[in-house]
């Protein structure tokens, strides 16, 4: 991890417009805007984000959700863009997954873009993915998503 960051892991202190920001950045829309990423990432096992140290700007960020025996899965893992390539998606992984190191089972739905960056740390490829959306928008979203990244 570069000096001047730091990995924060209390979800109540972070600026959820800031969070907005970076998803909307890597066009995953605005997720209902700052109170509702709020609730989310307050509500997840695990919450991790990376700031920098002067002025606590947040670039990174990555939840998990487990039921702390069995399974965790992981969420809204991303870099802001002008972040990427510099090792911080490796390090925030590492951290997350430290985090779940008494967890066996940890799951990471993965973009077609991101199934290598996981696979080459440690995870493996397996089955199928399945989802219900409660909206038909949302679900076309999805599909147009994994479509734009695909190899
Ligand atoms: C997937 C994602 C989180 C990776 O974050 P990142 O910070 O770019 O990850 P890293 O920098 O640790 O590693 C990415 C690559 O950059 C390279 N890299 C790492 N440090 C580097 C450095 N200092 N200089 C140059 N390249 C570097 C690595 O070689 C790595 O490639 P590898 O997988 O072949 O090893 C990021 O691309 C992202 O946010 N994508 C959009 C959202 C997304 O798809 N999230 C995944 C869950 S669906």
């Amino acid at each position: 991890m570069p000096p001047d960051l730091v990995i924060a892991d209390d979800p109540t202190v972070i600026d959820y417009r800031a969070v907005q920001a970076i998803f909307e950045g890597v066009g995953w829309g605005d997720r209902g805007g700052a109170a509702y990423l709020r609730r989310a990432f307050c509500a997840s096992q695990v919450s991790l984000f990376v700031c920098q140290k002067q002025g606590g700007d947040v670039l990174a960020f990555a939840r998990a959700l487990s039921d702390g025996v069995y399974y965790a899965t992981i969420h809204d893992f991303i870099v802001a863009p002008a972040w990427q390539k510099r090792g911080i998606g490796s390090c925030l992984l590492k951290a997350l997954l430290n985090r779940l190191a008494y967890i066996p089972t940890v799951f990471a739905p993965a973009l077609p873009d991101s199934v290598e960056f996981y696979c080459r740390r440690g995870f493996v490829q397996r089955g199928y993915a399945v989802a219900r959306f409660l909206n038909p928008e949302k679900e076309r979203f999805f599909a147009e998503l994994s479509k734009k990244t695909a190899p």
